[in-house]
């Protein structure tokens, strides 16, 4: 058994900006499953303070003279004890973890993560008394960067893992940041934290971990090129033999169509006729015309370039002209908000896009849609299409990162040997984006094979089992290594 301190910026049903949060709300339960000993370490937004019970204060401590204190308190829903790193000066405001209410990153972000970083350091070498010490920090995207960086300057340390999910964001800052931190100068070189001379948390992560991974084995691949590293190839290509791909599991407690409150109507393969009173539930909910024959594709989803919305914008008008309706539920960059919103004024009879951040409608319109939409540019490990996959809701994608890993596409062999579940582009483009969905829907007239590829998807085993076994077995590996 060893103890394991989880770091991570957000967490759900605590907070939760994407996949991250998704992450860690279900992972650390996975762990203390396999006999781990794991705190989750999150900072103490608004939201989390409001919605966590039972709160002890455990130590008081300070950081650039702003006073923090280390309050235990439960992961709802769970077992797993959760570490706040309560600093009201950092935490203690209206808006997301990462950015304000108009989507604008906080001016302070590095000094707010830095804090979060030194305080999880504090633990590690145990300097807050806890009368609990990690064997290994697990510290997951930029937010948790230093921490890695921090700790290879002590003899006597736990082993450190970095997680990547998602290498676009890497907490870049400018160079006087690392003096306004106060960081080490020993960190700052061009094997360190540097990084063409700024201050780079991701890098101080991946410089520094005793062991990095990536979210799913085909992203942690990728990132050893160009294409996907965004600027990192070289110095992942050196830490190679450290790297290493762990796919993502779901929580099937939270996404099961079983047992889903959200939803208008439980089902699962063997009850797949009932699905189809979700989606005229949700065409009710969406003012949509109401037709349970039609097909639905549905997406969830970040407005990003990742997610695909540029060769879905280009096709657009040529979806929209099928025998389909389409409903997007998302938020993010506004360029693609006003142009989605643009296209449904001309298309109401069977386009709905909801910009916002709606946890129930995500689940609502996973089980009302026949097919969803993934057509990322990368992705690091993608858990929608995994949601998809249980709920029977075929995904279209592109062949990237965990889209890779996890969906077969609709081939007549695949068809034939019954290990199809989804539909897999040829290339990033918008022509072969309307190849696959018109592939799509000519299946889906077959009822028989359609319902074939369901009952394969929501056969797929996407619980954290397997992963939180390779999890611990690296844990094991970097412990006795360092
Ligand atoms: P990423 O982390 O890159 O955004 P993932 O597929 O790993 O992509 O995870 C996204 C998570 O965030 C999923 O749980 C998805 O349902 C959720 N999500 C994204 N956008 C929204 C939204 N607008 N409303 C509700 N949930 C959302
Ligand atoms: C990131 C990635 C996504 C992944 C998630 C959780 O946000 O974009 O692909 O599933 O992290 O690891």
């Amino acid at each position: 058994m060893s103890n394991v301190l989880f770091v991570s910026s957000e967490a759900f049903p605590l907070i939760k900006t994407g996949g991250l949060g998704d992450v860690a709300g279900s992972l650390p339960s996975a762990l203390l499953k396999q006999a781990q000993d794991v705190r989750l370490l999150l900072p103490a937004y608004p939201d989390v303070l409001k919605n966590t019970t039972k709160k002890k204060i455990l130590a008081k401590s300070s950081y650039y003279y702003l006073d923090v204190e280390l309050i235990e308190s439960r992961l709802p829903g769970t077992n797993v004890t959760v570490l706040l790193v309560n600093c009201p000066a950092a935490f203690d405001r209206p808006g997301g973890p990462y950015s304000n209410q108009f989507g604008r990153e906080w001016d302070d972000n590095a000094l707010r993560f830095a804090i979060f970083c030194h305080a999880a350091v504090d633990i590690a070498l145990n300097k807050l008394n806890l009368n609990w010490q990690p064997d290994i920090v697990h510290c997951n995207d930029w937010q948790s960067g230093l921490i890695p960086a921090l700790l290879s300057l002590h003899k006597k340390r736990p082993a450190t893992v970095f997680t990547i999910h998602n290498l676009a964001y890497q907490g870049v800052f400018e160079q006087s940041t690392f003096a306004d931190l106060h960081l080490p100068g020993e960190l700052w070189h061009m094997d360190g934290v540097e990084y063409y001379n700024q201050l780079s948390f991701i890098k101080a992560g991946l410089a520094y971990a005793d062991k990095i991974t990536a979210v799913s084995p085909t992203y942690a691949k990728e990132i050893l090129e160009p294409e996907y590293a965004y600027g990192l190839d070289g110095l992942l290509s050196h830490r190679k033999q450290h790297l290493s791909g762990i796919l993502n599991g779901i929580d099937e407690k939270h996404w099961n169509p079983g047992t889903d409150n959200y939803l208008a109507q439980k089902y699962n393969r063997r009850s797949l006729a009932k699905k189809s009173i979700n989606k005229t539930a949700l065409q009710k909910e969406l003012s949509l015309p109401i037709n349970q024959d039609i097909p639905m594709i549905g997406m969830v989803s970040r407005l990003v370039e990742q997610k695909g919305f540029d060769i879905i914008l280009q096709a657009l008008k040529e979806i929209l002209k099928m025998p389909l309706q389409l409903v997007i539920l998302g938020t993010g960059e506004s360029h693609y908000e006003l142009k989605l919103c643009e296209f449904e004024k001309q298309h109401p009879e069977n386009f709905k896009i909801v910009v916002g951040y709606n946890e129930a409608l995500a689940h609502r319109i996973e089980a009302a849609s026949d097919m969803y939409l993934m057509p990322s540019t990368f992705e690091p490990c993608g858990l929608n299409q995994l949601y998809s996959l249980r709920y029977g809701t075929l995904p279209i994608v592109t062949a990237v990162g965990g889209l890779a890993d996890t969906v077969i596409n609709a081939s007549e062999e695949n068809i034939r040997n019954t290990t199809a579940n989804g539909f897999v582009l040829k290339n990033k483009s918008s022509s072969e984006l309307l190849n696959c969905i018109k592939n799509a829907l000519s299946l889906y007239q077959t009822p028989e094979i359609w319902q074939q590829l369901q009952v394969t998807a929501m056969s797929g085993d996407f619980s954290w089992e397997a992963s939180a076994k390779s999890y611990v077995a690296l844990y094991q590996e970097a412990i006795k290594e360092i």
